[in-house]
Order: C-alpha cells, then sequence, then structure tokens
C-alpha cells in the first residue's frame, strides 16, 4: 500500500473524494474503489472486468503486453524445462518448491492416500447417456463428490480445506478417465499407485484389463507439459466462477463443478476442442482463405479459435513453449504431413502476416497448439477440455483456498447499471392492449 490516491471528481456537484492507490508486488497499481459509493454514490461500470481487480492474490502473476506468465514467481519457462506438473502443483499449493521428502510426501497423499473414488460413485456414470459429452459428466461427477464427504462443507477449517484440495487434485484423473470409458462403453481401469500422475491418467485412459498396456514416453512428457501450463492462470472465467460460488461457502466439489461449467464454453477451455473441429473443417474444404475472410468480417460473429487472449497482447507465453514440444512432438511420431498438420501451420503462417491479425495482436495461443497435441497422442476430441480442468483443478483449488482465508473476502455480489423500465403500475389481463414486445419497451 502507498501513501499515493487519485482524486475523483464528480463534475457536477463539484464535490470530491481521494481514492488509495494500492501498489502489488509486480504489475499496474489499483484503485481502491471500495469507498467510492459510499463517499460519492457511484457504482463503476466494466463489463467483462477489463479493469477490474476482483481480489488480491500471490499464486499467479501474468503480464499481457510482455508475455509473462509466472507461478508463484518462477518463470513458467523455467518450469516447463525443469519441473513436472505434480512438482508445480505442489508449488501453487504450498507456495515453495517442495524438498525430496516434501515432495514424497505429496506424492504418497496424492498417487496413493486420496486416489480411490467411491463405488457407488460409478452408479453415477452409468446414468448418462452413452453419447454424453464427457465435460457433462465431468461436471456431474465433481458436483456429486460432496456427498460422499459431507466433512468438506466445514469450510473455514484449513486442514479440510487442504484435504478436499488434495482429494480433488488426486481423483480427478479417475473421474476424467472413466468419464472417457463409461462414454466409450469400455471397462474402467483403477488407478496404479506406481506410475505417476500423468502417466496414470494415460493408463485409465488407454489402458484395458485384456491387453498389455505400453505407456509411450514421449506422449507422457508431452501430456504433462500441457498439465503445466495450464495449471493457473489467475483470474480467469473458470477461476473467478470458483471463486464467486465458494465466496458464499459452499463445499468445495460444488465450487469446482461450477468452474468445470465456466471452463468448458468454447472461447475459454472449449477452445482446444474447437480448434481441431475448425482446423478439420479447413482441411476438408481446403479453403483457408475463407475461413479468414470470415473471422475478418465485423457481421460474422465467426473467429479464428486458437488466436487471441484477453491478457496476453504480445504473445501468449505458454504458446510459445509449446509451439517447440508441438513441432518436435509430431516431428518425433513421424506426423508432421497430416492434412491437419498442414492445415495449422498454412492457418499460423497466414493469421501471422494478415493485417488484421497483426493490428489486433491476435497470436496464436496455448489452445491451438495443445489441441493438435492431444490429437496427435492419440487423445479422443470430446477429452480435450477435460485435459484443461484436470490440470486447472489444481489452480482453482489454490485460488479457493486463498479466498477462503483471506481476511478482506465477501460473498461476490457485483452491482449493475439497471436499464430496464422505471416503476409502473399492474394492468389487469382485460384491460391489456397488445405490448410491444419486451427488447421495443422504453427505459
Ligand atoms: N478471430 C478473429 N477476430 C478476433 C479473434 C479471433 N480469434 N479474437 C478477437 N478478434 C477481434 C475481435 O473481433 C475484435 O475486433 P474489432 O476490434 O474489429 O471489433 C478484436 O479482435 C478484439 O477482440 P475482443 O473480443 O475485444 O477480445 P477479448 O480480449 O475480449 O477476447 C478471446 C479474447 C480469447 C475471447 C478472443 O480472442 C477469442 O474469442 N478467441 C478465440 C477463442 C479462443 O481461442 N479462446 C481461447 C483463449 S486461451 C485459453 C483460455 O485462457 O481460456
Amino acid at each position: 500500500m502507498t501513501s499515493d490516491t487519485v482524486t475523483i471528481t464528480d463534475n457536477r456537484s463539484g464535490e470530491s473524494i481521494e481514492l488509495p492507490i494500492i501498489e502489488g508486488t509486480d504489475g499496474y497499481p489499483t484503485i481502491d474503489i471500495r469507498a467510492l459509493h459510499r463517499l460519492l454514490g457511484f457504482y463503476t461500470y466494466d463489463p467483462g472486468f477489463m479493469s477490474t481487480a476482483s481480489c488480491a492474490s500471490a499464486i499467479t502473476f501474468t503480464d499481457g503486453e510482455k508475455g509473462i506468465l509466472r507461478y508463484r514467481g518462477y518463470p513458467i519457462e523455467q518450469l516447463a524445462e525443469h519441473s513436472s506438473f505434480l512438482e508445480t502443483a505442489y508449488l501453487l499449493i504450498h507456495g515453495e518448491l517442495p524438498t525430496s521428502e516434501q515432495f514424497g510426501l505429496f506424492r504418497e497423499e496424492i498417487m496413493v492416500e486420496y486416489n480411490r473414488l467411491h463405488e457407488a460413485l460409478q452408479s453415477f456414470f452409468d446414468g448418462f447417456r452413452e453419447d454424453a459429452h464427457p465435460m457433462a459428466i465431468l461436471v456431474g461427477a465433481v458436483g456429486a463428490l460432496s456427498s460422499f464427504y459431507p466433512d468438506a462443507t466445514n469450510v473455514h477449517d484449513p486442514a479440510v480445506r487442504m484435504k478436499a484440495a488434495k482429494r480433488l487434485i488426486s481423483k480427478m484423473p479417475t473421474i476424467a478417465a472413466w468419464s472417457y470409458k463409461y462414454a466409450t462403453g469400455q471397462p474402467i481401469m483403477y488407478p496404479r499407485t506406481d506410475l505417476d500422475y500423468t502417466e496414470n491418467f494415460l493408463y485409465m485412459m488407454f489402458a484395458v484389463p485384456t491387453d498389455e498396456f505400453e505407456i509411450n514416453p514421449l506422449h507422457v512428457k508431452a501430456l504433462d507439459l500441457i498439465l503445466m501450463l495450464h495449471a493457473d492462470h489467475e483470474q480467469n472465467a473458470s477461476t473467478s466462477t470458483v471463486r464467486l460460488t465458494g465466496s458464499s461457502d459452499a463445499n468445495p466439489f460444488a465450487a469446482i463443478a461450477a468452474g468445470i461449467a465456466s471452463l468448458w464454453g468454447p472461447v475459454h477451455g472449449g477452445a482446444n476442442e474447437a480448434v481441431i473441429r475448425m482446423l478439420q473443417e479447413m482441411s476438408e474444404s481446403g479453403d483457408i482463405d475463407s475461413y479468414i475472410a470470415r473471422a475478418k468480417d465485423p457481421h460474422d460473429r465467426f473467429r479464428l479459435v486458437g488466436f487471441g487472449h484477453r491478457i496476453y497482447k504480445s504473445y501468449d507465453p505458454r504458446a510459445a513453449i509449446i509451439r517447440k514440444t508441438c513441432h518436435q512432438l509430431l516431428e518425433d511420431l513421424g506426423a508432421t504431413h497430416t492434412p491437419l498438420f498442414d492445415t495449422a501451420l498454412k492457418l499460423e503462417e497466414i493469421a501471422l502476416k494478415d493485417e488484421y491479425f497483426i493490428e489486433r495482436k491476435l497470436y496464436p495461443n496455448v489452445d491451438f497448439y495443445s489441441g493438435i497435441i492431444l490429437r496427435a497422442i492419440g487423445i479422443p476430441l470430446e477429452m480435450y477440455t477435460v485435459i484443461f480442468a484436470l490440470a486447472r483443478t489444481v489452480g482453482w483449488t489454490c485460488h479457493w483456498n486463498e479466498m477462503m482465508e483471506d481476511p478482506e473476502s465477501r460473498i461476490g455480489r457485483p452491482r449493475q447499471l439497471y436499464v430496464g423500465y422505471r416503476k409502473r403500475d399492474y394492468v389487469p389481463i382485460e384491460q391489456r392492449g397488445a405490448q410491444p414486445a419486451a427488447e421495443e419497451g422504453g427505459r
């Protein structure tokens, strides 16, 4: 906190107030507007929270102008080179990198102690239609965990919160893999305690009880990187949803289920799936130019999925890391000359040279490349966003925990700029003429 202030003057009355400027440890200074309404009678209008810090957080730092992403102060590039998803999860949860002993204990908790699902949960999976989207199953099954762990409702106990967070991180791969197995009619595979986190997930996804299963280390490495890069991203739509849901003291499983629902949308986590659908369509039609023209047409809602980011306006640092892995993996797997990858490369090239995209700073984002990698390692399309959810569960639980610990956090309750009718009196039905449609009604 500094002693600096900004002065806000209501030019209609001439009344002025001073509002404090808060300096974080990095990033833009922030005006503390909490007293604004009380002192001057104003709300602020900020659809999509373009200029609003909804909380103070010490977990992840991003600088969109410079293309920076740091977890607990560590640059994502360093973590991507030296760490693993599970170690990064420890870092995000506890704030520090673990010693070997701490990591061993954490691994034991995540991979052994909490990783089994209650057998009764299986009947939930049975209840879904067999063509259910795995994200629908994920929302339902994670929400259903609330009924298996009623102790988690004691959300003001830090030990209870930590246990719930570890349970979620530990069980998510099993729920995710089972959602796929049920949707495809295959027998489920139970988690293995001898495997690493990412290996175990791939095993539960692809192994079948009748056959030997060999895990491809290239797949494990690429997927582990994807999980790490998606583990947290400060106050995005799904994380803000988790915080808002949790702010009413809702239980953590319900709050995370709400986050999963928010993530599902194609302009958020659903983008990795939408990218491949778009590339498939483009490569079948062979006419990339018409898609580019549509993306640029202000009267067409079509957008190039996998391009642009609310925060990153120079480049997405996750995309820079994953781009290399994507090219390397496809080369290692001998898959560089598939029609889909060719289309992706052409699109990347055209968009990077086109004035429309350059002017608006629309670069390929992390989901452009992660979609291609997931496809190359054989993950079915419907599972892409599930994998994002699996990774982001770490970030969601960290933010939920941080919010519950923060003495300044309150139940989330944004205000609005009301633009509907002013007061009007009820008219009995027999006296009503034809009413204008609601959208034609005056203010
Ligand atoms: N294709 C074509 N035009 C675009 C695109 C795109 N992908 N993204 C933004 N624009 C245009 C937009 O039409 C607008 O043009 P104009 O100034 O002429 O009106 C301008 O760029 C600014 O767009 P915006 O909607 O104000 O930008 P935003 O920050 O609100 O949206 C975004 C960010 C990610 C929602 C958006 O870029 C988008 O829809 N991208 C495609 C979906 C996607 O890939 N999402 C994954 C994001 S990364 C994963 C995650 O963090 O969830």
